[in-house]
């Protein structure tokens, strides 16, 4: 059960190293050989390597959570943060947090025009927040660092679900400690729903038709436990080199209709996915992260930086074999960061068996929701966001600063830049437009509602961004980098929604 997650960059690391030492000009050749090698194709080791992959184990899918009408009637979860175990490979069992069980959380399934209530149950024995990622609502709801709930505490949050339908998402958000409790195993799907999204023929029969795939790569030491190793060379965050999909290695998914949507989530620390197929067929984008596009979009691939959200539906013949793979990714960094960012690594990482005989499912329509065109002349101001590692704007997180207040509902335009090296920016409370990224109008995979998008670094991506009605005097919502080191390291920033004139 030994596995060495880093053996590809570490021999990467001694052929360049190799470059230095001028005694033999063979060595010089070969270090440069092996240099062009592994950074042309990237790590083709572990149990998602391309050829390698077995697909023995049943697609997991999570439960749906129960809920309940109170007397006010609100819509009422219950949920408990706890730790506990799984066994990832056969014969090792991994300590592990979950919600409601061992690992991973169900899946919170709600409608627009919902009130809802939460009660958290942290039984864990460290405090941790609970955040919904993508949700627009009070700050005070929000499961920011600011709403540690402590260990045998329970935290309510109430609010009402107004935003169109989408796949959202759950997960802490200690300060200091994301990467910690996320990696660990707290995190879970938020299905939102709404009158229109229903009435559109697109496979909507959860678990059947409908699948959500919470995508997290990880790594493990000789004890089996999960490990976060960041090599001094790598700027973005611990890789590994085993990817889970709804907690299960490689998995499989029997399919038995002729369509099939999935809602696929990058809840990895840091690590890039270029979603396709391994056949390389065609299929249609139709939502991402806050709800469906204007119009599905025909492609063969799409890039999900840690955070990000994708809905695609997938064509499927009878009896089709074919792979949801990871592909190489455009990070559109320098060579030896792209390449130590793990931009050069392809995985497989499920399997679609189609059965002999499927049932019809209509066509994705070509209209599935009226999206507003961006009006950048509505913003009241312009403001700059430069992400680093560490810091935003050259400050590193601060519980007690808050960094702008905005006036309720206001709309801004942000011009955001990421430093050298793979960044993304997540805001809370919020949905969001792409206006350009570097002067240059979006494709149809930013196109969309947006809480969360990668940067391209040192270039300015420009987002038009309509803010909270909320007014909370004193608790602010949170921006960050979702690469999630860096979030702990301190690259986040506070905004407060204050009163407008
Ligand atoms: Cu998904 Cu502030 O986080
Ligand atoms: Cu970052």
């Amino acid at each position: 059960m030994r596995e060495r997650d880093d053996d590809c960059e570490t021999a990467m690391v001694r052929s360049r190293l190799a470059l230095h030492k001028p005694r033999a000009s063979g060595l010089i050749l070969a270090g440069t050989g092996a240099f062009l090698a592994f950074g042309l194709s990237g790590c083709a080791t572990g149990p998602n390597a391309p050829g390698h992959a077995e697909f023995r184990t049943p697609l997991p899918i999570p439960p749906l959570a129960e809920s309940h009408l109170d007397v006010k009637g609100r819509r009422v979860f219950d949920l408990e943060t706890r730790s506990g175990s799984r066994e990832f490979r056969p014969g090792v069992r991994t300590p592990t947090w979950g919600i409601n069980g061992n690992h991973l959380g169900p899946t919170l399934r709600m409608t627009r025009g919902d009130r809802v209530l939460i009660r958290l149950r942290n039984a864990l024995t460290e405090a941790t927040t609970m955040h919904w990622h993508g949700m627009e609502l009070p700050a005070e709801m929000d499961g920011s660092p600011h709403q540690l709930v402590e260990p045998g505490e329970v935290w309510s949050p109430t609010w009402s679900v107004d935003q169109p339908a989408a796949t959202l998402w759950y997960h802490p958000h200690p300060h200091g400690a994301t990467e910690h409790h996320l990696y660990t195993g707290l995190a879970g799907f938020i299905l939102v729903d709404d009158s229109q999204a229903e009435t559109l023929s697109i496979p909507s029969t959860y678990g059947v038709d409908d699948i959500p795939l919470l995508v997290q790569d990880v790594a493990f030491d000789d004890n089996g436990a999960l490990v976060r190793r960041k090599p001094w060379y790598n700027q973005v965050g611990p890789l590994g080199r085993t990817i889970l999909v709804n907690g299960a290695l490689t998995p499989f998914l029997e399919v038995t209709r002729d369509r099939i949507r999935l809602r696929l989530l990058n809840a990895s620390i840091a690590r890039v996915y270029n979603f396709g197929l391994s056949d390389d067929r065609e299929f249609d984008l139709v939502a991402t992260d806050g709800g469906l596009l204007a119009e599905p979009h025909r492609t063969r691939r799409i890039q999900l930086s840690p955070g990000e959200r994708a809905e695609i539906v997938i064509a499927v013949q009878p009896g089709d074999r074919v792979a949801l793979r990871s592909f190489p990714q455009e990070l559109r960094s320098d060579f030896a960061n792209n390449r130590f960012s793990g931009g050069r690594d392809t995985f497989e990482l499920m399997e679609l068996r189609a059965r002999d005989v499927l049932e019809p499912s209509p066509p994705v329509p070509n209209r599935l929701a009226s999206i507003p065109d961006p009006e950048p002349e509505e913003a009241e101001r312009t403001r700059h966001v430069r992400v680093s590692s560490r810091t935003i704007n050259g400050r590193a997180m601060d519980m007690a600063r808050v960094d702008a207040r905005i006036a309720a509902g206001t709309v801004e335009i942000w011009e955001v830049e990421g430093i050298a090296v793979p960044h993304n920016l997540h805001i809370h409370g919020v949905r969001f437009r792409v206006l350009d990224v570097d002067g240059v109008a979006p494709g149809p995979e930013l196109a969309g509602w947006k809480d969360t998008v990668y940067l391209d670094p040192d270039v300015v991506t420009r987002l038009l961004i309509r803010f909270p009605h909320h007014v909370s005097p004193d608790v602010p919502y949170m921006f960050h980098c979702h690469f999630l080191r860096h979030e702990d390291d301190g690259a986040m920033g506070q905004y407060l929604v204050v009163p407008g004139e």
